[in-house]
């Protein structure tokens, strides 16, 4: 298959899942669900906004588009708090629907007159987009009060018993961290450039920490013992009044997308914050990785001496390697993916939950900010920790080993889990 066309099945691939996060009525496609997320509607419309801006606008909002400037402003990110943006004259439903489909259709023939040995950057940049704010829309879905609008999702494979709580041992030494575009033409700039660092050894959990082992960290009074907690952390925990991960119940139940359920007890825990993370690490007698360890684990390779493009090598993700893609709606049971596994035997890196490191975000040694130089190069020095490895919500087209996505250590709307790490 040429770029082209696998740039053209990656964009339809990425509209047809957001329209089905729309496909509802008006009413509900302006609802704000939480102050954390934006109206469906602001989403589907800023979807099409930023493709016009990267593909057809040259990256400049100063160069005339479809929009009014004044309605094209309101889905600048940058402008707009995602609190406030309910409250915007939107564009309403069918006309953000037929926005989308006429830039849609513009970008198309865009990528008709691409050189074939062009690597397509923005198309993967817009592609890398609308797939990262349908994961948003999953999100705010999430947090939705009222009945299911969706059914429970679609089947996992089952996980392996003996799995959970064990770890791996992970060498000391060199390794590369970090890609270039001749490897990942659509790596961003904060993957770039590799570079050799020197690690020493460690240990890191074989699969993610699991609904079961947190119940007993709840059941072990961890939420009221500060001395597992860091400072902020625990601020934040009795501001919060935090006592289980979000969505949990008091009697053993859920609510995931509106459906009430039994906590499965060998899924990987989410909906917790970063403080959550490392308290729950402290008590384990462990700690979280750093998103060095994490990448070393996942994508490099001992015995080759190179990266791997996936943890498991160099095939495309499968349903038998990974859950990605947003069907299932929940985490897969810990052990549920042997054959995904990395060189170092690490398992389920890629999708299920985003992890949670110790690192702040930071640019690599030689960081050149790329055309959309607001991506990442505004959020360095700021209160975030990086999070590894996409979760179920992530498309398959967008992820990669050295993927790097951010938040604050307070959030957990998003779909956040744990592996833990230790020293050796
Ligand atoms: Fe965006």
């Amino acid at each position: 298959m040429t770029t082209r066309e696998t740039l053209a099945q990656q964009l339809t691939r990425a509209r047809e899942r957001t329209l089905r996060l729309v496909d509802f009525d008006d009413a509900e496609l302006h609802r704000q669900y939480s102050p954390l997320m934006s109206p469906l509607v602001w989403d589907l419309a800023h979807i099409g906004q930023q493709e016009e801006l990267w593909l057809l606008r040259g990256g400049n909002p100063d160069r005339p588009g479809m929009l009014s400037p004044d309605v094209d402003r309101l889905y600048d990110a940058f402008v707009h708090s995602r609190a406030s943006r309910v409250d915007l004259p939107l564009l309403p439903p069918t006309d953000a629907r037929a926005y989308c489909a006429t830039v849609r259709s513009r970008a198309l023939d865009a990528l008709d007159s691409l050189d074939a040995d062009d690597s397509g950057f923005n198309f993967g940049l817009v592609i890398s987009h609308e797939n990262q704010h349908d994961e948003t829309m999953l999100q705010a879905l999430n947090l939705r009060a009222g009945p299911p609008l969706f059914d429970a999702g679609s089947a996992l494979p089952a996980g392996r018993a003996g799995v959970a709580g064990t770890s791996v041992l992970i060498p000391g030494g060199p390794f590369v961290l970090g890609v270039d575009e001749l490897t990942e033409p659509h790596s961003l700039d904060n993957e770039r450039p590799p570079h050799t660092v020197e690690l020493p050894p460690f240990a890191i959990g074989r699969v993610p920490v699991t609904n079961a082992e947190w119940r007993e960290f709840i059941d072990d009074g961890g939420y009221h013992q500060q001395r597992w907690w860091s400072e902020p952390g625990w601020a934040h925990r009795q501001e919060a009044g935090l006592t289980a991960p979000e969505f949990w119940g008091h009697d053993g139940t859920r609510t995931r997308f509106g459906h009430i359920e039994t906590i499965p007890a060998d899924e990987p825990v989410q909906h917790v914050t970063f403080f959550e993370a490392e308290a729950y690490a402290a008590w384990a007698g462990a700690r979280l990785p750093t998103e060095i360890e994490w990448e070393k684990a996942c994508a490099w390779d001992p015995v080759a001496g190179s990266r791997r493009r996936y943890p498991w090598g160099t095939s495309e993700p499968t349903e038998a390697l990974a859950n990605l893609g947003g069907d299932a709606r929940r985490p897969a049971p810990v052990g549920a993916y042997p054959a995904g596994a990395s060189a170092y035997g690490v398992e389920q890196m890629l999708g299920d939950v985003w992890e949670w490191t110790t690192s702040p975000l930071r640019p690599w040694p030689g960081f050149t900010p790329m055309v959309y130089d607001r991506y990442t190069e505004p959020f360095f020095d700021g209160d975030y920790r990086i999070l590894r490895g996409g979760s179920w919500a992530v498309s398959a087209d967008i992820l990669r080993p050295s993927f790097r996505n951010w938040d604050h250590p307070i959030r957990r709307q998003i779909f956040s889990g744990v592996r833990l790490a230790w020293d050796v």
